[in-house]
């Protein structure tokens, strides 16, 4: 909107190199709001007018008038540009009623798919704090590409696969019982899967029987298939809660095994193109150029290895969904890993290989250490989750007895608190995990938002009841508290725009909490219900807060109930 006007003021002035797009991403924010409210750097356009930048500001500055603008100063090389805060908070809030939840899309995409790899929790395993991060981080960005016009796949890559199926095979049929199993299936057969190897120490006949299964696995032998069949449907029941809870769904849930006979043709291509060496008996691709070890393709034995699932998954996907771009959601610790994937197809001659990226983040730390993934960790996470939302239900009671429907709100805040918890920090960080600080309905936390924006409900259902005010005046706009909430609601598409661009869902976490804690703050100083000529812009500025802090907490994956 500021760069439609600041567009208008360009082409008054004969400049029409900039599109409105460029505009917005050139536009500063001054550090302090006594120098405007933005400013234009006049070096872009140095260049293409054949002029110094100080100049450039001068000859701008003195013709720049225009819509939203108040008045424009020329310092050094920028111009500073003062917003008209009446006519531009006007033009906002009516942008945002009028758009409700589409406000702030930016229109970078025109429907190309983007594959979004993520959670891939590996089965008849736990659901680690890893495969967490990954579910959480994938699904907002997967809800940011939608916003910003691209059609999100979301593709849980399952680890389905693997000799370890072999081993918990042979370990079921020795040890296992049905009933248990289906009782608590991670549980059960993580339980048979280190009892194998326990066992296997004393008798190495064990790892024998493992590989034969796996080999009986490969081959289709019937019984074999059946049981694996079952533990991952087992596996996928116990993942679903999870799934449930934090309120993330699948478009495919093709994993590892589905690229059981998509394979072949990949190492066969890799052969006709001449990359295929061997190394010690193995299958490789060497990648010194890029100074990286080789890519293993097939092990001595002949069985293919996880970056060969990953080559056939990346072909498969460029194909049935001829993606703009993939992303994988994944540690850091498998950073070499993808690196290896992607120069691999790189060599072999696909250049979209350029369009691919694995979005690392860093680990979560429980007292500086990296939480285990060993023994039972699965009833952690969803303990995890459990507990808080009954610590969020302990807190709605202690505030408000009457709300109807407290388990779907303690629900809401509860999950909520965990997911902003870990976007709130820069994904490549690691994170401390800490239950208390999550849930604290202070501070920067979901619970602070959500409360934030349930307050702001209630004014509205409050405003409501008052009598209609025909004459209306935008005078409450001036007020400088209500000035900052307006000048962070019209930031909320570059916000978006930079968050996809850096494949970022901190920026949006931090942005609604600025936003809730500048919307506090006017709150607490002005009388917003007062029955004067300004009450309907007063809650029409609410009211454009809560569809913008809404709209930014369903990007995050939050919900935000209206009552707490
Ligand atoms: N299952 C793997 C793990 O738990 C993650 C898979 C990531 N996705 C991929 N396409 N490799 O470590």
């Amino acid at each position: 909107m500021v760069a439609l006007s600041i567009h208008e003021a360009l082409v008054k002035n004969d400049v029409k190199s900039l599109s409105k797009q460029e505009i917005t991403k050139t536009l500063e924010v001054p550090p302090q709001q006594s120098m405007g409210d933005y400013a234009f750097p006049c070096f872009v356009l140095a260049k293409t007018l054949k002029k110094a930048p100080n100049q450039i500001a001068n000859d701008l500055s003195a013709n720049m008038e225009s819509g939203l603008i108040e008045r424009v100063e020329a310092v050094g090389p920028y111009v500073n540009v003062y917003l008209d805060k009446t006519f531009t908070g006007k033009a906002i809030v009516e942008e945002i009623l009028n758009e409700r939840e589409a406000y702030g899309s930016p229109s970078l995409g025109n429907g190309e798919q983007i594959t979004i790899d993520l959670s891939s929790p590996n089965i008849a395993k736990p659901f680690s704090m890893g495969h967490l991060r990954s579910t959480v981080i994938g699904n907002a960005l997967a809800n940011i590409m939608q916003k910003c016009g691209y059609t999100p796949v979301k593709i849980n890559h399952l680890g389905d696969w693997g000799t370890q199926f072999g081993k918990l095979i042979t370990a079921y049929k020795q040890w296992g019982e049905e009933e248990k199993v289906k009782a608590e299936p991670i549980k059960e057969l993580l339980a048979l899967y280190i009892h194998f190897h326990e066992e296997a120490e004393v008798n190495p006949e064990l790892e024998v029987q493992g590989r034969y299964w796996f080999k009986q696995l490969e081959d289709g032998n019937q019984e074999a298939l059946a049981l694996w069949k079952w533990f991952r449907e087992v596996s996928l029941v116990d993942f679903q809660r999870i799934y449930q809870l934090l309120g993330v769904e699948f478009d495919s849930f093709q994993g590892e095994a589905f690229y059981n006979d998509k394979m072949e043709p990949v190492v066969n291509e890799l052969e006709e193109k001449h990359l295929l060496s061997e190394s010690d008996g193995a299958m490789v691709v060497g990648l010194d150029e890029f100074n990286h070890p080789p890519c293993l393709i097939k092990k001595s034995d002949g069985a293919t290895l996880y970056a060969t699932r990953d080559l056939a998954a990346a072909l498969y996907r460029k194909k049935e969904y001829s993606f703009a771009k993939a992303l994988y959601v994944v540690g850091g610790e498998q950073s070499l890993h993808f690196k290896q994937v992607f120069e691999v197809l790189k060599k072999m001659g696909y250049t979209w290989a350029a369009d691919m990226h694995h979005i690392s983040f860093g680990m979560m730390l429980k007292d500086g250490k990296k939480m285990s993934t060993r023994k039972g960790k699965i009833v952690l996470l969803e303990e995890v989750l459990k507990e808080a939302i009954e610590l969020a239900t302990e807190n709605i009671e202690s505030r408000n007895h009457e709300l109807e429907n407290k388990e779907e709100v303690a629900k809401s805040v509860g999950v909520g608190a965990v997911i902003f918890h870990d976007l709130k920090n820069y994904r490549q960080n690691d994170i401390e995990f800490s239950l208390e600080s999550m849930l604290t309905f202070e501070g920067e936390t979901g619970p602070y938002i959500q409360y934030t924006y349930a307050r702001a409900c209630s004014i509205l259902r409050k405003g409501m009841n008052q009598v209609e005010i025909v004459e209306q005046s935008y005078q409450a706009f001036q007020d400088d508290k209500a000035w900052t909430v307006l000048s962070l609601l019209m930031k909320f598409e570059e916000v978006i725009t930079h968050a996809y661009h850096q494949f970022d869902p901190s920026q949006i976490a931090k942005y609604t909490i600025d936003l809730a804690q500048a919307f506090n703050k006017y709150y607490a100083t002005v009388r917003i219900l007062e029955e004067d000529n300004q009450l309907g812009s007063r809650l029409q500025l609410v009211e454009a807060t809560t569809i913008v802090l809404k709209e930014g907490l369903r990007l995050l994956g939050l919900k935000a109930p209206e009552k707490m």
